[in-house]
């Protein structure tokens, strides 16, 4: 089987937004007096603004109303945009520029698979909105990560089968979503948090990308670091 496809996730794959999106939940989550650590960020990592609200309303034991609930995620996400209101291209991760020209030039097509409905927003900041040959729509998912359907979508419309494409994520919710869409994966940050990828490297700038796009027959070693490197 040969990759066709690349389906990345946005924030914190491609630009550190989701150091955004934490310290927007933790400001949150400390009015409300809610206890909030990186250990818990990294449960929300990829889930959507409710669900990653109820997460930390659950972890708190308050039960609210849902108007209530509907002012603190516009609040959330009102601070969030303030902070994502100054990025420029030069907050692309180094290594993307370089890796989105190696693709297109081997003819890999490239789609975004972000739950954030602000996602073509920081793609556009970015300056890579016309690197994409689809941008995932998060308004018309019905189910979130961990379910694979963005990641479906994302292959169907790209007009690939789901083993022809690998998908790069750094949350836990996102690598589920890729393992139960039958997809290659490959995980950016922690190994001991992302060990069911079948790659894992710390930063998008370390992708060994020949060896993640050979795949022979089909058949991939359990780990990346097991793999021959490619002929
Ligand atoms: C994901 C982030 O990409 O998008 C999550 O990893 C975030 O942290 C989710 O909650 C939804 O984002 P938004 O911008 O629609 O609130
Ligand atoms: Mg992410």
């Amino acid at each position: 089987m040969i990759i066709k496809a690349m389906i990345f996730d946005l924030d914190g794959v491609l630009t550190d937004t989701a150091e955004y999106h934490y310290q927007a939940w933790s400001a949150l989550a400390s009015e409300l007096g809610i206890p909030f650590s990186r250990e818990d960020n990294e449960q929300l990592k990829g889930v959507d603004r409710m669900g990653s609200l109820d997460f930390i309303l659950a972890k708190g034991g308050l039960r609210l109303p849902e108007a209530e609930r509907q002012r603190l995620a516009d609040n959330k996400n009102r601070h969030y945009q303030q902070l994502i209101e100054t990025m420029t291209p030069m907050d692309l991760f180094d290594g993307v520029t370089e890796l989105f020209a190696t693709l297109k030039a081997r003819q890999i097509a490239i789609g975004l698979a972000s739950s954030s409905k602000n996602a073509p927003m920081v793609i556009e900041r970015l300056g890579i909105e016309d690197a994409f040959d689809y941008v995932a729509d998060a308004a018309k998912i019905a189910k979130g990560k961990p379910h694979p359907e963005i990641f479906l979508t994302v292959a169907k419309a790209l007009g690939v089968h789901p083993q022809e494409a690998v998908g790069v994520e750094d949350s836990l919710a996102g690598l589920q979503g890729i393992l139960d869409a039958g997809m290659h994966s490959v995980g950016i940050g922690d190994g001991r948090v992302l060990q069911d990828a079948e790659w894992v490297y710390p930063h998008i700038s370390a992708m060994e990308l020949d060896k993640v796009l050979w795949v022979k027959n089909g058949e991939r070693s359990e780990r990346g670091v097991n793999c021959s490197p490619p002929p």
